[in-house]
């Protein structure tokens, strides 16, 4: 089986026909119009409480079984502001519940256990009219990162005389294009808050203590109230300072800070990104870094720079002094900022360690498997829900009918 998902907002049958012509079986297609995909809200329910299943109830939950059962599905996707829509990043957020939270470790980089046997190879369609050639390229990049850690092929679907298929190869994201830059101390920074979860949020107790610290030199807007949008959009235009924190959600920003990113215009200022991750190694957010460098360019604005700190996931669940040793440096990153009106380079790199998982590391973790102690995270809290049984569950796959032979 092989299935179109089409996330456009304009719907084209023409490019249905075209793509049909690139392969032998007949495509099913799967359109996800504007209210079919709910952005990820990083409950977890998929991994901790219901396996491998989403709570959502939409069209995008409906269609989870045409994405696993497929052996090659298409993308058809917008771009906006230099990027994939925030459609297409939500699509790619909610595809989480299709892997374990388990951890393995390949060349350096924790990836997600796949949940199923194997996952359909991915033809990524977009459109590059409106795109610069650094922009195409940095959404390139993306979406074969994207595709390697759902450990599917990637190719895209480009435009020549007419369609064809070209696979994507690895490529290193193409990061520090732009190089930090600096303005005078901040009268005022306005941060963004990019955390989807409505409770036991990381960034809201970081963003917590950066407010303590710098009081009225700060202020912190959180992204889930959209009702604000507008104004804040507006108020961009204006802004002298503006900074976006994040958490990393499929090495990229979560789906809704996208959407309001493609509401901005144009204007004078700083702008500057702080993202957290879960996995412990900063080259998880390496991609987004290449994009925000190039959002930077876009909205004309003076791009002071992009931390990274890894290892966040779990920070809640610490004793109070180790979430202090933790979020100290964040904090002292973003003070450092607002007071000198410049990221101080060696705490930011000093932050962002490690890069990657060394050698040592690795043997390390394998240890620690051996012993099972990498998944105790994990089955501690899937034990607690009544889900520990249930953990491998496949929920989406079609069983296949037995046939019985007379
Ligand atoms: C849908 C989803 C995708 C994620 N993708 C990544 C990722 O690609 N790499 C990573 O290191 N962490 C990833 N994470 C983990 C988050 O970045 C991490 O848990 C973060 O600390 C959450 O911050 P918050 O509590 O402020 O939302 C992901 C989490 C979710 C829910």
């Amino acid at each position: 089986m092989k299935t179109i998902f089409d996330l456009r907002e304009k719907q084209d049958d023409e490019v249905y026909k075209a793509i049909q012509n690139l392969y032998d079986e007949p495509l099913k297609v799967v359109r996800l119009d504007n209210k079919s995909i709910t952005p990820c809200i990083g409950c977890w329910n998929c991994w901790l409480k219901t396996p491998g299943r989403c709570i959502m109830k939409d069209q995008m939950a409906e269609s989870y079984s045409d994405y696993v059962n497929s052996d090659a599905i298409i993308l058809l996707m917008d771009t906006a502001q230099g990027f994939i829509s925030h459609k297409a990043k939500a699509f790619f957020d909610r595809t989480i519940p299709h892997y374990h939270p388990y951890i393995k470790i390949v060349d350096g980089e924790c990836h997600h256990v796949a949940r199923y046997k194997s996952y359909p190879d991915i033809a990524f369609y977009f459109d590059s009219e409106g795109l610069t050639s650094q922009e195409e390229h940095v959404i390139e990049d993306y979406l074969y990162r994207t595709a390697y850690h759902f450990q599917s092929k990637a190719y895209r679907i480009v435009k020549d005389s007419s369609l064809q298929l070209r696979l994507l190869e690895p490529r290193k994201a193409k990061r520090q294009s732009v190089a930090f830059n600096s303005v005078e101390p901040m009268k005022k920074l306005v941060i963004y808050n990019g955390s989807p979860r409505r409770s036991g949020s990381n960034s809201a107790l970081i963003l917590k203590k950066v407010l303590e610290a710098l009081g009225d030199r700060v202020e912190i807007r959180d992204l889930k109230k959209r009702d604000k949008w507008e104004e804040w959009a507006d108020a961009f235009k204006i802004e002298d300072h503006v900074m976006f924190f994040m958490p990393l959600y499929v090495h990229a920003m979560p789906s809704h800070v996208m959407g309001f990113i493609e509401q901005l215009q144009v204007s004078r200022g700083s702008i500057s990104f702080f993202v957290q991750s879960g996995f412990p190694e900063s080259s998880q957010s390496y991609y987004l870094e290449a994009y925000f460098e190039q959002l930077a360019i876009r909205l004309g604005r003076t791009y002071i720079g992009t931390a990274i700190k890894g290892g966040v996931e779990g920070l809640q669940m610490r004793p109070v002094k180790a979430q202090e040793k933790m979020i100290e440096p964040m904090v002292k990153a973003i003070t450092d900022l607002v007071y000198e009106g410049s990221f101080n380079a060696k705490s930011i790199c000093q932050l962002a360690r490690p890069i990657r998982l060394g050698r040592g590391m690795e043997i390390f973790f394998k240890v620690l498997a051996k012993l099972g102690l990498v998944n105790f995270f994990w089955d501690q809290q899937l034990k607690k829900n009544d889900a520990y049984e249930k953990r491998f569950d496949c929920p989406y796959l079609f069983l296949k009918k037995k046939t019985t032979t007379a």
